[in-house]
């Protein structure tokens, strides 16, 4: 829902921070902020010692007199609690507000997200604080939403956490032999007599590597427990301000693929998906994609807000290579594509001390407004004033889903073999990829998602099944539905305990058992032959047997030479297919082709190679994207009457449209 129901225009702006400027630039601002047609800024993202100069002491007055301003202004405003960094008076007064790293070493003041999750000074004080913002400026009409701190991550290891930890094994265990079941701890003679004989897991502990533990379960656990501190941060920071605002929509600045925080949990915590893109400059445009598709799958599909991407560089990466002309505009077209409302930058005018000093924004130290930069900024604002809300809200008419679980990520690449090349991403980017270059649109799901919609369902390596879950793939599948998992799926539960024969309660399903997995070093590879072309298999190999279903291919060579490689199940009304091992985007293209075509799964349009096609439906009618990734340009053949809506003209069915370099074409079906 992005900014929430019946919003009416593309909010446009970003993070402002006016309070490191002297007030005479802030009119110089607002004049620059007009003309770039920007309507919206996130204000007091990191203000908190500016604000609290003691325990007791609050101070507003600077703040009020940017609130005043920008209402002034006609702005709106997503106004944050300043949460995201404490203020040195506090980590010297309070030193339990400090985290404790990994190594176990006990950080002092300096850096930025660095209070510790389960301190009870940052308990008591952030939500205070928002509380006290919210208190002050509820009566501002303009305020269109909160943003609770900044980008909650990283973890902490003190000994408040600890404490933390054993309380919340309690909790979840109820008894210390429910614990020590679920950790296995008489491996290594670990059983557990009294709660506070655990400690956390870290290099002091079970860990001598940050992935590499002795203990999974319990590193498991404490994964969960870590997103689950934060969650309660960001929760008493959202009632201190839902006491004194009962209406307005919350949210907090999410990444994409952040490891450390279960998305998926917090989203139903959150009123909307609000999410920072920095792609990297040679991330392909799917890596980019599935990220927005993720973000608006983590709640029901619903659209979400851009919050931060850079108008053109980054600071924080080696080489830090600008945008090219026309980049940044095509990669806020692809967020909007897959279900941005909002596009807002990081940051609307470049600060002039400390790290991100030479971080892009839209007003750069030269203050002027003729840059390219700030050209292409006001280019864009006047395009996303024209549009309106013509595709707002809409959804994604998906037909295929991907399985994304965030245990399942954390589990997996804990495990202590067979090997250490498993990476879940890129097993969801293989399959991703291929539906992509295809323009099929597809939705990110958790394991708690309804299935029954789709008409395919992939899960890249589900190592851990969750209870039930296999019974709904059976569900879904005997109803005539398409499933498809690869290699080193099915082992484990919760706990990441080994289910029993592979690939555990999926076997039914899928028809099949697998005996062995053959972990293939770097550089070594097997093949297989798939619908009469020859691909690699890397990776991992699995040895399995057929029970019922039937072998599609099989290996080329070595011991298991023979033995399949890819497996479909006639299962009720559908197909089950397994993937034994890793192959090449070619091959997915290819397989996935053919299940499309079997399930009966069309393309929103056929394009030339890296061209984009992407739809959007809302009580409006069906918007397509045309988005060109390539440095040239391309022709595009319609297949539908339609009207672009940002020229106005109208184009027949079977016309050949030309889009240029980089461009972007956004037309409403009729
Ligand atoms: C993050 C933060 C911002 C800023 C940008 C820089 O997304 O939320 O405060 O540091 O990165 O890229
Ligand atoms: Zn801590």
């Amino acid at each position: 829902m992005g900014y929430g129901k019946n919003v009416k225009e593309i909010y446009y702006g970003g993070d402002y921070n006016p309070e490191q400027w002297p007030e005479d630039v802030w009119q110089e601002d607002m004049r620059m902020f007009k003309k770039a047609h920007i309507n919206q800024v996130t204000l007091n993202v990191f203000s908190w010692a500016a604000l609290q100069p003691d325990e007791e002491t609050y101070s507003f007055e600077k703040l009020d007199r940017i609130m005043e301003l920008v209402r002034e202004n006609g702005l709106k405003v997503c106004m944050a609690t300043s949460t995201g960094a404490h203020p040195a008076w506090m980590a010297k007064r309070h030193p339990d507000i400090l985290r404790t790293e990994f190594n176990g070493m006990k950080r002092k003041f300096g850096g930025r997200h660095n209070s510790c999750p389960n301190s009870p000074t940052y308990r008591m004080y952030a939500p205070r604080l928002a509380g006290e913002l919210a208190k002050r400026y509820k009566d501002y009409e303009n305020i269109v939403a909160w943003h609770i701190s900044n980008e909650f991550g990283g973890e902490c290891y003190c000994e408040n956490c600890e404490k933390a930890f054993q309380e919340w094994l309690k909790k979840k265990y109820g008894t210390i032999e429910e614990m020590n079941r679920s950790f296995n701890s008489s491996f290594w003679g670990h059983t557990f007599y009294d709660w506070d004989e655990v400690v956390l897991p870290n290099l002091l502990s079970e860990h001598f590597e940050e992935n590499r533990t002795m203990f999974q379960g319990i590193s498991l656990d404490y994964r969960r427990f870590n997103s689950d501190s934060m969650l309660e941060c960001f929760q008493l920071e959202y009632d201190a301000i839902r006491r004194e605002m009962p209406d307005v929509p919350i949210t907090t600045n999410l990444m994409g693929f952040y490891k450390p925080l279960d998305y998926q949990k917090w989203a139903k915590k959150m009123d909307f998906i609000s999410w920072d893109s920095y792609p990297a400059p040679e991330d392909s445009p799917a890596a980019i994609a599935i990220r927005h598709d993720l973000m608006r799958g983590i709640k029901e599909q619903n659209s979400f807000v851009l919050m931060e991407q850079t108008p053109s560089v980054t600071n924080w990466l080696p080489y830090n290579r600008l945008k090219r002309p026309g980049e940044m505009r095509l990669l806020s077209y692809q967020a909007a594509a897959h279900g941005a409302d909002a596009i807002q930058f990081f940051q609307l005018r470049r600060s002039v001390g400390a790290c991100e000093k030479y971080h892009g924004a839209v007003i750069d130290h030269a203050g002027r407004d003729d840059t390219r930069v700030f050209l292409e900024v006001e280019k864009l604002g006047e395009e996303l004033q024209l549009l309106g809300d013509a595709f707002l809200e809409g959804r994604t008419p998906a037909e295929t889903a991907i399985v994304f679980d965030w245990d399942n990520w954390w589990a997996l690449e804990y495990s202590a073999g067979p090997s250490v090349r498993m990476k879940y991403l890129d097993a969801v980017q293989d399959y991703y990829t291929a539906l992509f270059e295809k323009n099929i649109p597809v939705d990110i799901i958790g394991v708690d998602d309804e299935i029954s919609k789709y008409k395919i369902v992939i899960a890249p390596l589900l190592y851990m099944t969750k209870k039930g879950y296999a019974e709904k793939l059976e569900t879904f599948v005997k109803a005539g539905g398409t499933f498809i998992t690869t290699y080193f799926s099915g082992i484990v539960d919760e706990h990441d305990l080994v289910i029993g024969a592979y690939p555990g309660e999926l076997k039914e399903l899928l028809g099949i058992w697998v005996e062995e997995q053959d972990a293939l070093p770097e550089g070594e590879q097997n093949a297989f032959v798939y619908g009469g072309e020859k691909y690699s298999a890397d990776i991992l190999c699995d040895l399995l047997h057929l029970e019922g279903a039937e072998g599609l291919s099989f290996y080329e060579k070595d011991f298991y030479q023979g033995m399949p490689a890819v497996t479909r199940n006639r299962y009720g009304k559908g197909n089950a297919y397994y993937v034994a091992t890793r192959s090449i985007p070619e091959f997915y293209q290819h397989f996935m082709a053919d299940v499309l075509r079997e399930a009966e799964v069309d393309a929103i349009l056929d394009t030339p190679h890296n061209v984009e096609a992407t739809v959007r439906e809302n009580g409006k009618g069906r918007t397509l994207f045309l988005l060109n990734h390539n440095t040239f340009g391309v022709e595009v053949v319609l297949e539908q009457e339609c009207e672009d809506l940002l020229s106005g003209t109208i184009h027949k069915a079977g016309n050949a449209l030309e889009i240029e370099d980089k461009g972007v074409r956004i037309l409403k079906l009729s």
